[in-house]
């Protein structure tokens, strides 16, 4: 699979909102709704970078580098396209960004559980806290969420 990875904006928010939706589901309250994407798109830092094999849209990563600060909001990919390291590749594109930056201090959240804790250890990142209670399911059962500083 030849897999091309570059900015985006908007214009991809429809194929964005697909992989968001079959990615993640809705049982743990991760996902992010088309209007809290659409509102943080335009925002000074923020980029989406997207993953596209020609022909679809495979994954996405939106993040936001403000100053020396950078922090991965959401990686996703079609469940269809994952295990093919398309997900590493984002993340990978992510971390070369904020580097470029000049950034300090390169971070991220994820659900206490999420399998792609996996990832993001073997990227370079390292727990740094927990915030209790942070994410909430459709069966209303809330979950922690894990704060990742990368320590490369
Ligand atoms: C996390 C995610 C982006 C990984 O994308 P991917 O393209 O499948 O990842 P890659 O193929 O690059 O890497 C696979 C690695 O991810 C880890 N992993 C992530 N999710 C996994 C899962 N559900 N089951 C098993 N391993 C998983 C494994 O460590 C795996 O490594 P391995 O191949 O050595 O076993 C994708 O699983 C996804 O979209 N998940 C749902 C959304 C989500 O939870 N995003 C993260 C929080 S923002």
């Amino acid at each position: 699979m030849t897999i091309a990875i570059f900015e985006s904006d908007a214009r991809h928010l429809d194929q964005v909102m697909t992989v968001m939706t079959t990615a993640f589901g809705d049982s743990y309250g991760e996902a992010w709704t088309r209007s809290q994407c659409a509102g943080i798109l335009p925002m000074d830092g923020v980029t989406l970078m997207v993953a596209d094999d020609g022909e679809d849209l495979l994954g996405f990563a939106l993040y936001r580098i403000i100053l020396t600060d950078a922090e991965l909001l959401l990686l996703a990919v079609s469940p269809a396209a994952q295990g093919n390291g398309v997900g590493r590749k984002l993340l990978a594109q992510f971390i070369e960004d904020a580097k470029k930056k000049g950034t300090s201090k390169i971070h991220l959240e994820v659900r206490d559980g999420n399998p792609a804790i996996r990832i993001y250890e073997a990227a370079g990142f390292a727990p740094a806290g927990r915030r209790r209670n942070y994410y909430r399911g459709t069966d209303g059962c809330q979950y922690d969420a894990l704060t990742f500083v990368f320590t490369e």
